[in-house]
């Protein structure tokens, strides 16, 4: 999506460590404009895909699933990040594990939101390692749900979560894939531009 590899060029900050900063547009600070641009991208790549939920995962998913679930016309779920499923009730659960911040998580959805009948299509931000989309990947299939696919504005292709999520056989569409970054120069290298 050349709005968005426009805007990343732009705006994206490369820091240390194969970190790229959007949070002026992306997920700190929201431009919204293009959220919705982004929006009828996903429409447009998954046209002709019955899909009635969208699903993502707090926090800096929420933004941008809500506005793709308006181009979609359909509810937009996020599971829950948690500590205490125990006490959470009737919810489907899994575990994300971080590898940027050396941590694993339970994620929670609650079986009202989530079940047979639903077909689902996974919204986030970043798809670096895999982690997120795979724990969601989860909940769906916990549920009875059919996942349709999974659509990710940032692949950061240099690392392994692309590969994880298509050798799964789950219909991935990335907006823009990063393969390098150098931040010394701020230089962005996409996918298609090699
Ligand atoms: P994974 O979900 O693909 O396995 O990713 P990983 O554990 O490596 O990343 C952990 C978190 O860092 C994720 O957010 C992910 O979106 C974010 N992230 C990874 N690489 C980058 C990057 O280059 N730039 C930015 N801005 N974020 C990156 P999170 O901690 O799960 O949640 P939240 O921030 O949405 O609350």
């Amino acid at each position: 999506m050349q709005l968005l590899k426009d805007r990343i060029r732009k705006d994206g900050k490369v820091k240390e460590g194969n970190v790229l900063k959007v949070d002026s547009f992306l997920n700190h600070q929201m431009d919204i404009k293009l959220f919705e641009e982004i929006g009828k991208e996903f429409k447009r790549r998954f046209a002709g895909e019955e899909i009635n939920k969208i699903l993502t995962i707090e926090a800096s998913g929420i933004g941008i699933a809500c506005v793709v679930a308006q181009s979609f016309d359909v509810p937009g779920v996020f599971a829950k990040k948690t500590k205490t499923k125990n006490i959470a009730g009737d919810v489907y659960t899994s575990k994300v594990e971080s590898y940027t911040h050396g941590r694993v998580y339970d994620i929670i959805v609650s079986k009202e939101f989530l079940g047979k009948g639903d077909r689902v299509l996974l919204i986030d931000d970043f798809l670096a390692n895999g982690k997120a989309l795979e724990g969601l990947a989860d909940l769906v299939k916990m549920s009875g749900a059919e996942l349709v696919g999974a659509g990710v504005v940032i692949e950061k292709g240099f690392q392994v979560g692309g590969d994880v999520i298509r050798s799964k056989g789950i219909h991935l569409e990335s907006l823009a894939i990063v393969d390098s970054m150098d931040e010394k120069t701020g230089t962005i290298v996409f996918r298609d531009e090699h």
